[in-house]
């Protein structure tokens, strides 16, 4: 006497081994690298670009000093809005720096005239700014340079 092939525990095999063979075969997705950091991508600015770079909105904060501009987003407690030194954000800080002034007459007012020359500064105020560039290049990546805006500019 022949048994039949179709039993139920058969079918139920038959579904597992089938279930298994898929789980097993079943395409993987590919594997996926981890993120690395942001590229750095060296710019040029003009007092009027670098502006918008103020840490509002949660936008990174950059700063020029002698026509190196800094990313110092990681010292946005400093310079971020409400910060002590949020003049500086945005803006190019060199005569402030020098001066040891966060006052307003610090920056250039003229966004689309020259860069201010700081070359009125006292061999103390000099000093004094060769420090803090020396801090800066330790602690900071620098983004871009800074430079006068041209006619030929397009903002
Ligand atoms: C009342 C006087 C001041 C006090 C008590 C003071 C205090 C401080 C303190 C505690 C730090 C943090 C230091 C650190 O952790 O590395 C700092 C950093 C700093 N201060 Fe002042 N400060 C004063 C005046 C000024 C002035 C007048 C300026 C103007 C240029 C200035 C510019 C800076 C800058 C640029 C930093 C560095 C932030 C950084 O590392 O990015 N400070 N200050």
């Amino acid at each position: 006497m022949s048994t039949p092939l179709l039993t139920p525990l058969n079918l139920t095999l038959l579904v597992l081994i089938l279930t298994l063979a898929y789980l097993r075969l079943r395409p993987q997705s590919p594997p996926s690298l981890p993120h690395g950091p942001q590229p750095i991508v060296f710019k040029t600015f003009t007092p009027r670009t670098l502006l918008k770079y103020n840490g509002t909105d949660n936008s990174p904060v950059y700063l020029a000093v002698r026509g190196k501009v800094y990313d110092v987003s990681s010292g946005r407690n400093f310079y971020g809005p409400g910060g002590p030194y949020e003049n500086f954000a945005g803006r190019d800080a060199t005569r402030g720096l020098a001066c040891q002034s966060f006052d307003e007459e610090m920056l250039t007012k003229d966004l689309d005239g020259p860069l201010d020359p700081c070359d009125d500064l006292t061999s103390e105020q000099v000093d004094n700014l060769n420090g803090w560039i020396e801090r800066f290049d330790e602690k900071y990546l620098v983004v871009g340079k800074l430079l006068p805006f041209r006619k030929t500019d397009f903002h």
